[in-house]
């Protein structure tokens, strides 16, 4: 599980980096009134709709693997004090 919350975030971390150079382009040609250099290549906005799907896929994946991971950690301590507690009676 441990390898593929690696391989998930080295993933997220990548495909983060297009983005974050297409949203703002897409933003200044929006607001610039130059939509249209977007709408005259086709794949502009499917290119944008992928990486996104592939990041929240990948997110949700870290996201829950944090849930997780911690729920496991907690329940490892609490059986620690509890043992420890014993051990002192
Ligand atoms: C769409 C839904 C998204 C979800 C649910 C999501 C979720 C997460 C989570 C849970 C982490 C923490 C990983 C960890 O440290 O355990 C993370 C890290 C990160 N996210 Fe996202 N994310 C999303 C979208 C994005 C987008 C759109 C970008 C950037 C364009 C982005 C960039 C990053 C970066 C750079 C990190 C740090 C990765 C690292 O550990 O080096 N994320 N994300």
């Amino acid at each position: 599980m441990k390898e593929w919350a690696q391989r998930a975030r080295k993933w997220h971390r990548w495909l983060a980096i297009p983005m974050l150079v297409l949203v703002p382009i897409s933003a200044v040609l929006r607001l610039s009134g130059n939509g249209k250099i977007m709408k005259d290549i086709p794949a502009w906005e499917a290119v944008q709709s992928i990486l996104l799907l592939f990041l929240a896929l990948t997110g949700a994946y870290l996201y829950t693997f944090r849930l997780v991971n911690r729920r496991k950690r907690m329940r490892r301590s609490a059986v620690a004090t509890d043992r420890s507690s014993q051990d002192s009676v």
